[in-house]
């Protein structure tokens, strides 16, 4: 009998997983924020999610861990549905910085202290900046609230050791919002420290690869829950996200991710990846050891494997 393609998925994904876990030796455990540095190295997990709500795990999937910039999708995604599209890109840009994700360099060449894109460090300061609510705790409740509604999941929370970690040792992201604040890119009335307070919380969300793989299912299927049909975002949202990860979610690996794999993904510090194939997938994966970009080696490497076999390249 010819097996069908989430068949052979469903066969095959343990042994590509376990394939791709030696890549995890080319990589390093980010420590700059030093609660993270504890993830194990050779960790590798993945699930992945079909339309009709079928779910294969392989690996280390068990494993929690901070959505860190993965994040940095959603908080847009409920910028805009907050503010709506003019406003939000009023205070960021849509272009490809080419540069890392915490760099200053570009914040001060083109408009000044704009940042290029809302994936970046520096942009997604000022995306947060944008959340509703009359306290840090609304703001951060609201995008809680709005992550748990997108996984379909109330147990979604902050990992409070992970904030802890990073509110105390973030020097650099402290000097980036510092820098918006000078160049008026967040607003009179916002405190630096609040929207940092609000940025360092909505990081240090704490996922598994199946709650990413429903995130990103919901992305797939045009912004639509799966089981109630309902719409939860906007399509024209849905569509602005998913090109930021094509173009920006690997930050100056972007490129190279879209060639090789060519599917819309975002990748975090953690080693967490969200990627999807439009109408098909939803996908998490973990793999903590990073490229010098940031992003998880043996997780890149176990999707370009599966986008090749599975032809899921959208270009
Ligand atoms: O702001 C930071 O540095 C972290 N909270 C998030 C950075 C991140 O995940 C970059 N991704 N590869």
């Amino acid at each position: 009998m010819i097996k069908t393609e989430w068949q052979h998925i469903e066969a095959h994904l343990p042994a590509w997983l376990e394939e791709s876990r030696q890549a995890a030796r080319r990589g390093k455990v980010a420590d700059y924020i030093p609660e993270l540095a504890h993830a194990p190295a050779d960790a590798l997990g993945c699930t992945l999610i079909d339309t009709n709500g079928n779910t294969t795990n392989a690996g280390d999937c068990g494993l929690t861990f901070t959505m860190q910039s993965i994040s940095k999708v959603f908080t847009l995604l409920l910028a805009l549905m907050d503010r709506g599209e003019e406003r939000v890109f009023n205070h960021v840009g849509m272009e490809p910085s080419g540069d890392d994700y915490n760099s200053m360099l570009k914040l001060e060449l083109v408009e000044p202290g704009k940042p290029f894109n809302p994936l970046i460090n520096a942009g997604a300061i000022a995306v947060t900046a944008l959340i509703k609510g009359d306290s840090t705790d609304e703001q951060f409740v609201r995008i809680r609230d709005f992550f748990r509604m997108i996984a379909g999941d109330s147990s979604i929370d902050c990992n409070y050791d992970v904030y802890a970690s990073e509110h105390r040792t973030a020097h650099r992201n402290r000097s980036l919002a510092y820098f918006l604040k000078d160049n008026d890119v967040l607003a009179d009335e916002i405190a630096v420290e609040d929207v940092l307070d609000v940025y360092f919380r909505q990081c240090a969300i704490e996922v598994n690869c199946e709650q990413l793989a429903r995130m990103g299912m919901v992305l797939a299927n045009g912004g639509y829950d799966l089981v109630t049909g309902q719409s939860l975002i906007p399509y024209r949202y849905v569509q602005i996200a998913k090109t930021f990860m094509v173009t920006c979610g690997m930050y100056n690996a972007s490129g190279e991710f879209a060639i090789q794999a060519g599917i819309p993904a975002k990748s975090g510090v953690s080693g967490g990846i969200i990627a999807l194939v439009p109408g098909r997938y939803g996908i998490g994966v973990i793999g903590p050891a990073l490229n010098s970009k940031g992003n998880s080696t043996a997780g890149i490497d176990l999707l370009r494997k599966l986008s090749v076999q599975y032809n899921w390249s959208i270009f």
